[in-house]
């Protein structure tokens, strides 16, 4: 994200000495993006970021995935989703392709270890639930409707101030604005539905002592996604200032100004975010169409390249009524299928002037499978409520 920030002690050029009170140098870091070609901040630490004492298996949770075969619309129930307490280990595989994965947990309120994802970028988004995560770069405080967007390879943990619904998107690569918002040197402009205010990173440095600490490190080998414990020799939050243009944020659902229109907008007007080979948009409160004989839920449409994921987190889903769908719900429309409203959502929606909705959508270019997560509570009768027969048992559902 091409937006300078700066926090703590840095010299006045980079690459120079920069000494503490008691004459001691201090360690630069650079973290960068695509090698040195891309995005990139310095970070002075008072210890040597390299120096492990220790490196051990980390063996991640079930990561394991089944193919969406035969092709079905699915339903994922993931309030029904029993998790353990660690926003980072206790992370249930809901779905995910070689692009990108989500997962779930309901943290309870003890620290998460220490844990950095070297795979790719994470965006979090909070359900329910608020606290802290501190960095290498500083704290940052979240709620629920936030998206924490936490860079590849930042050493962090969790710190709940109260049991917190996480719904992790992880990346195989960068997340960050959709280029569309961004002037050709980074600014976001002004038809971006949001700006650079909303966006909410450190503040000051953040300070722990210890020593032989441990991270856990997730990464990628030809074996596939893995997980490493290293052991620091000192205490990785030992950063007295950094500056650049590579930190985590938050950004909060509220700060997001929807485009509406006189006749149903598409998806990409409510996109939040991108990252390669997948998109985060968000459907927020707003007004809707003002055309006299607008239809405001969505016409059917077959995204021929995509699966599209919902995630409803708030109000009341207008084009879902009538097919099982509530808060906590996950809809799973994949490419090679047409999908649309429950029919007799259509008439419902005539003449309604706002849709009280919150939805959190991830559309991903290539096909998903289901993680164990995800079977675990899929409801297996939605793929037939369009119809309102299914091949075993067609008197229970029903579209009038
Ligand atoms: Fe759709």
């Amino acid at each position: 994200m091409a937006h300078y920030r700066r926090v703590g002690e840095v010299p006045p050029k980079r690459h120079t000495q920069h000494r503490d009170p008691e004459g001691r140098l201090y360690h630069e870091e650079l973290m960068g993006e695509e090698g040195f070609s891309s995005d990139s901040s310095l970070l002075y630490h008072r210890g040597v970021p390299s120096a492990i004492v220790g490196s051990e298996v980390w063996e991640l949770p079930d990561q394991r995935r089944t193919p969406n075969h035969p092709l079905k619309p699915r339903h994922l129930k993931l309030h029904d989703l029993e998790t353990g307490p660690d926003a980072v280990n206790d992370r249930r595989l809901v779905l995910g392709n070689n692009d990108v994965r989500i997962s779930y947990v309901l943290t309870g309120t003890d620290h998460s270890p220490y844990y950095r994802n070297a795979i790719g970028d994470e965006c979090v988004y909070v359900e329910s639930g608020s606290g802290v995560v501190q960095t290498v770069f500083g704290v940052i405080d979240y709620r629920a409707g936030d998206y924490v967007t936490v860079p590849r390879a930042t050493t962090h943990r969790w710190v709940p101030a109260e049991p917190s619904q996480l719904y992790a998107i992880e990346a195989n690569s960068h997340i960050a604005p959709p280029k569309r918002y961004l002037s050709r040197y980074g600014q976001l402009l002004e038809h971006a539905p949001y700006c650079e205010r909303d966006l909410h990173g450190p503040t000051e440095p953040f300070h722990l002592e210890g020593t032989d600490v441990d991270v856990l490190v997730k990464h990628r080998t030809s074996a596939g996604i893995v997980g490493t414990r290293m052991t620091y020799a000192t205490h990785p939050f030992d950063v007295v200032g950094w500056d650049g243009c590579l930190y985590p944020y938050t950004f909060n659902v509220e700060d997001y100004m929807p485009i509406t229109g006189k006749v149903h907008q598409p998806p990409p007007v409510h996109q939040v975010f991108e990252g390669h080979n997948f998109v985060v948009c968000n459907f927020l409160p707003r007004k809707v169409d003002y055309h006299p004989l607008s239809i405001p839920v969505p016409y059917y449409h077959s995204n021929v390249d995509s699966d599209e994921v919902m995630f409803y987190v708030g109000g009341d889903y207008e084009a879902r009524k009538g097919s099982g769908i509530g808060l906590g719900s996950i809809s799973l429309h994949p490419g090679g299928y047409a999908h649309g409203p429950q029919p007799s959502a259509i008439e419902a929606s005539l003449g309604v002037d706002y849709f009280d909705e919150s939805a959190v959508m991830v559309d991903t270019f290539a096909p998903l499978d289901l993680g164990e997560g995800g079977l675990a509570v899929e409801d297996s009768a939605y793929a037939w409520t369009w119809s309102g027969r299914g091949p075993d048992d067609p008197a229970v559902f029903s579209n009038s």
